[in-house]
């Protein structure tokens, strides 16, 4: 069963609430959050209030807050005052992932952690049973509109594998340049989250292709 996270990175934000509720009643499980910090990454995308704003007007959405900071722990605890569901954020900007891990769940909410496509999938095998999602980026994070990076297939795979061998089941999702045919592969490979942002928001009927990517 796929779950589709739409990213609002590529709505139109003077019409954020309107598309929102737009993919959700298309079927989409999740609203995907990205947030960025122009440091982690070198883009600034929205914040904090961005995110309490459209909780107070959708209120029974999922949140998938995706943090390309480089400062999670500081900052988590505003987005899950500000509506936040699943907090993921990145082992590449923490030192010690476990106790960034237990800041977040301390917050109330869901705990998830994302790769680059450059960071070993093997790094992440031990911290498997403490979260709810592992985020594989398919795309060098920062920006929308990407292409797919094949590797990702076989690094959902591994994790799948993984996560059997520990009898664990975190969410696996796949981020970046997904597409019918690139989002199929992925649901092959053990993704269960599919996030996609141009081809939602950027498609003459969004919510027709929530329903094609929420029906692979
Ligand atoms: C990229 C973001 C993605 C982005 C995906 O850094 O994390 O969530 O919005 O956009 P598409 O689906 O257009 O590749
Ligand atoms: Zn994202």
């Amino acid at each position: 069963m796929i779950t589709l996270s739409p990213s609002i990175l590529s709505a139109d934000f003077a019409n954020l609430g309107a598309h929102c509720r737009t993919v959700l009643d298309a079927g989409a499980g999740m609203l995907h959050f990205d947030v960025m910090d122009g440091h982690f990454v070198p883009n600034i995308s929205f914040g904090v209030p961005v995110l309490a704003s459209l909780h107070k007007a959708l209120p029974d959405a999922f949140y998938d807050v995706h943090l390309m900071i480089s400062d999670p722990v500081t900052y988590a605890p505003a987005f899950a005052r500000a509506g936040a569901s699943c907090i993921t954020f990145h082992v590449e900007a923490v030192q010690d992932v476990p106790a960034a891990i237990r800041a977040i769940r301390d917050c109330g909410v869901q705990a998830g952690i994302s790769i680059k496509p450059g960071t070993p999938v093997e790094s992440v095998f031990p911290l498997l049973p403490l979260v709810d999602m592992v985020l594989v980026m398919s795309v060098e994070p920062g920006f929308g509109g990407q292409a797919f990076q094949p590797v990702a297939v076989e690094r959902i795979a591994a994790l799948r594998d993984a996560c059997r061998a520990q009898g664990v089941k975190p969410h696996i999702s796949v981020d970046g340049g997904i597409n019918a045919e690139t989002g199929a592969l992925c649901a092959a490979a053990g993704a269960d989250v599919l996030v996609a942002g141009s081809t939602v928001f950027s498609a003459a009927d969004p919510a027709a292709a929530v329903a094609a990517l929420c029906a692979l």
